[in-house]
């Protein structure tokens, strides 16, 4: 008999009720996933795919209000073309699902994103998500695809820049609120807690104006292994956090 025995790993406590409002997730590490187990990339992104939608539809268990996911960023495209169709491919075989479901699931789907680059279809796919799930209330799923921080703040200072030149509007009447109704992201909260699986510390031109005070959560689980019991130490260790906004 050992003297010492080592104790189960603790779940993290959770408190249901008290859970962030709104989760966004930077899917980070499909590919090295993949080449760990001798795969192509386009492997770890089908895994990817499958942690998504399980993660989605825990987070609608737990009654989690938002949940936004990095899918695409503008800068995604730089990707060799058989790796970027295989994402889109995995994109439109989730999107028929997830129409096909719709009455069943009831998850309000939004995009993020500028989607004109897109093929018709997977537009169209888009636009059919969004507007049949348009009055679903409860949790809201964002996917951001072709989606880049900085893009989305370019383009809403544009637009305010032109309504000052047309309107004669004075610039200086611009507020954060106006860039704000102005983003992909108009009307949904800011996100409470960024979870980045994968190891990489760093923010990748995601949500850039929307995490002005999100926490973060790094862990080093690929996002192919990412799983309930993951979220909820992410969101046992934001709950611990004191959160000022920049009070005290
Ligand atoms: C980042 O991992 C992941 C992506 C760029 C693609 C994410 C796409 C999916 C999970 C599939 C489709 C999405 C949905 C919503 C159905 P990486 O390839 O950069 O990994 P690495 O850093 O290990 O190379």
């Amino acid at each position: 008999m050992p003297l010492f025995r080592k104790s189960a790993p603790q779940e993290p406590e959770v408190d249901f009720t008290a859970l962030p409002r709104h989760i966004a997730i930077i899917m980070d590490g499909n590919g090295r996933w993949a080449k760990r187990r001798g795969l192509p990339r386009t492997a770890g992104h089908a895994a990817g795919a499958e942690t998504f939608r399980t993660i989605a539809t825990y987070c609608k268990e737990i009654g989690l209000d938002y949940l936004t996911v990095y899918a695409f960023s503008t800068e995604n495209w730089k990707r060799p073309a058989e790796e970027v169709s295989a994402i889109m491919k995995l994109l439109k075989k989730y999107l028929l699902e997830a129409i096909d479901q719709m009455e069943r699931d009831r998850v309000k789907m939004a995009f993020f994103g500028d989607l004109t680059p897109l093929t018709p279809e997977l537009r169209e796919l888009c636009e059919q998500t969004k507007e049949i799930s348009r009055h679903y209330e409860g949790c809201q799923v964002n996917i951001c695809l072709n989606y880049g921080g900085r893009d989305e703040i370019t383009r809403a200072v544009r637009f305010l820049a032109e309504q000052c030149a047309r309107e004669g509007r004075d610039p200086a009447s611009i507020t954060e609120q106006d860039i704000s109704d102005r983003l992909y992201s108009a009307g949904v909260p800011d996100p409470d807690l960024i979870i980045r699986p994968s190891g990489e510390i760093r923010t990748s031109n995601f949500l850039l104006w929307q995490s002005a005070y999100s926490e973060y959560y790094f862990t080093d689980v690929l996002w192919p292994d990412f799983s309930k019991e993951e979220l909820h130490k992410a969101i046992a260790s934001y709950q611990k956090r004191s959160r000022r906004f920049g009070g005290v």
